[in-house]
């Protein structure tokens, strides 16, 4: 029973778009378990790039069904906006192809105004949301307040409850954070109409799954952000709010562990972060920039969500292990290897010092507080000057370039299956 899963094994923004369009072209489902369209899966398909938050980035193969799973929190504007700019790409959205939970919550532009207020709220201590609504739809989700997708099926009470919402965040945006009343005459409408859209999708989902796998087909579940903003096993609180390792897949989804074939942690050559939080192998100046891009190409680091610049560092072998122990990696695949090139010495974190002490491994649970006491220790590892992009079998990469990623697998202890050295779709490097 073929369930192949693939994270992030950083915070976000490795490249999994890439790795779900390889997977998917031999999967039937494909799906989003968690989250919400505070993911940005940027895919290269020949000329075209596809940009999705919210829709499974394996819908983009005719043959798969995208599944959005009960851990997701959904949006029904962006929804109905991605669905239009799908379309007009020219795939095909039936509700044959794409089924919503009946479980998933639902989040409302009451909940967008919230997530920005309670941010900026928090002053410096901010988290550095996506402004989504992703945190307080997942309040409401866990408070048991929220609206889930089900609902939108009777049009009467669901008008009823979501008029309630409105004026129960309205209250909150004004008493606590002294912003404008919410306009509900105004919002409401809208909203109802992008919900009313999503109708046909709605579905009970798990069932669905649970048949595809014992049919032997393969489902693909993709995750979205990474392991280090997960809510549980991130670096809290700098994190968003679900979780986003492997674990989330069966409540996700409504299915059993029994089912997992392959777990693939994505993971960049070096490291990047968006949004506030701890980050030990942080780099400024020229580095940075080097590492970052220009801006350019769509594939520098800038947010595909927020267009913010990304926070760029050296690759953190402690991170990736911890990232290891959440998840229990089958294999790795690395992207952006060919951004290194040109460097005399690559530096790669093997350890931190804290308090005096060497760790090779987290002693806590992410916590945001004890990180930043982390400092890295690095070994320089030689690099190589020869442009990737052209590499298309191990023997073709540089001896220097061969080295540092056995130096990852043999750290983390987990087989780097596939290498990508370029944006274009079939740059990359298979190992078997
Ligand atoms: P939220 O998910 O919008 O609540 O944001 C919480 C934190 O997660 C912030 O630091 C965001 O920048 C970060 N974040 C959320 N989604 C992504 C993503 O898809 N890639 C990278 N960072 C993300």
């Amino acid at each position: 029973m073929p369930l192949q899963i693939v994270i992030g094994a950083q915070w976000g923004d490795e490249g999994k778009g890439r790795v779900v369009d390889l997977l998917s072209e031999r999967s039937e489902l494909v799906a989003r378990y968690n989250g919400g369209d505070n993911a940005g899966h940027t895919v290269t398909v020949g000329e075209h790039i596809y940009k999705l938050h919210v829709i499974p980035s394996g819908i983009i193969h005719p043959r798969t069904v995208g599944v959005m799973g009960s851990g997701m929190v959904i949006n029904p504007q962006t929804l109905v906006e991605e669905m239009s700019m799908l379309r007009a790409a020219g795939v095909t959205l039936t509700p044959e192809r794409l089924w919503i939970s009946d479980a998933a919550q639902l989040i409302t532009p009451a909940h967008r105004l919230l997530d920005r207020a309670q941010d900026a709220a928090l002053g410096k201590g901010k988290i550095g949301t996506t402004g989504r609504g992703i945190g307080p739809a997942y309040v409401d989700k866990a408070s048991r307040r929220g609206l889930r997708a089900g609902e939108i099926l009777d049009e009467a009470a669901f008008s009823e409850r979501v008029r309630a919402h409105f004026a129960e965040v309205s209250r909150l945006l004004v008493e606590l954070y002294h912003q404008p009343a919410l306009d509900a005459d105004q919002l409401l409408p809208e909203y109802l109409a992008a919900a009313a859209e999503l109708r046909p999708y709605i579905r009970r989902i798990g069932p669905l799954v649970q048949a595809a796998l014992a049919q032997g087909q393969t489902v693909l579940a993709e995750g979205a952000q990474g392991t280090l903003l997960d809510v549980e096993q991130g670096t809290y609180p700098f994190v968003t709010s679900s979780c986003t390792t492997s674990t989330g897949v069966f409540s996700g989804l409504g299915v059993g562990v029994q089912t997992v074939e392959r777990v693939v942690g994505v993971t960049k050559a070096f490291q990047t972060r968006v949004g506030s939080g701890p980050f030990p192998t942080e780099l400024a100046g020229e580095a940075a920039d080097f590492l970052r891009g220009s801006g350019a190409n769509p594939w520098d680091e800038y947010g595909t969500t927020t267009g913010r610049p990304r926070r760029v560092g050296w690759r953190d072998l402690v991170l990736l292990r911890y990232a290891h122990e959440a998840n229990a990696f089958t294999e790795l695949f690395l992207t952006k290897l060919d951004v290194l090139s040109g460097l005399k010495e690559i530096p790669v974190c093997v350890a931190y010092e804290r308090n005096g002490k060497q760790l090779a491994t987290l002693d806590f649970s992410g916590d945001a507080r004890l990180l930043e006491q982390c400092h890295p220790v690095y070994q320089s590892l030689p690099g190589w000057d020869a442009d990737l992009r052209a590499c298309r079998t191990w023997n073709d990469l540089p001896v220097a370039a061969r080295a540092y990623v056995e130096f990852i697998e043999k750290t983390i202890g987990v087989p780097v299956r596939t290498i990508s050295v370029s944006p274009e779709r079939l740059a990359m490097i298979q190992r078997g």
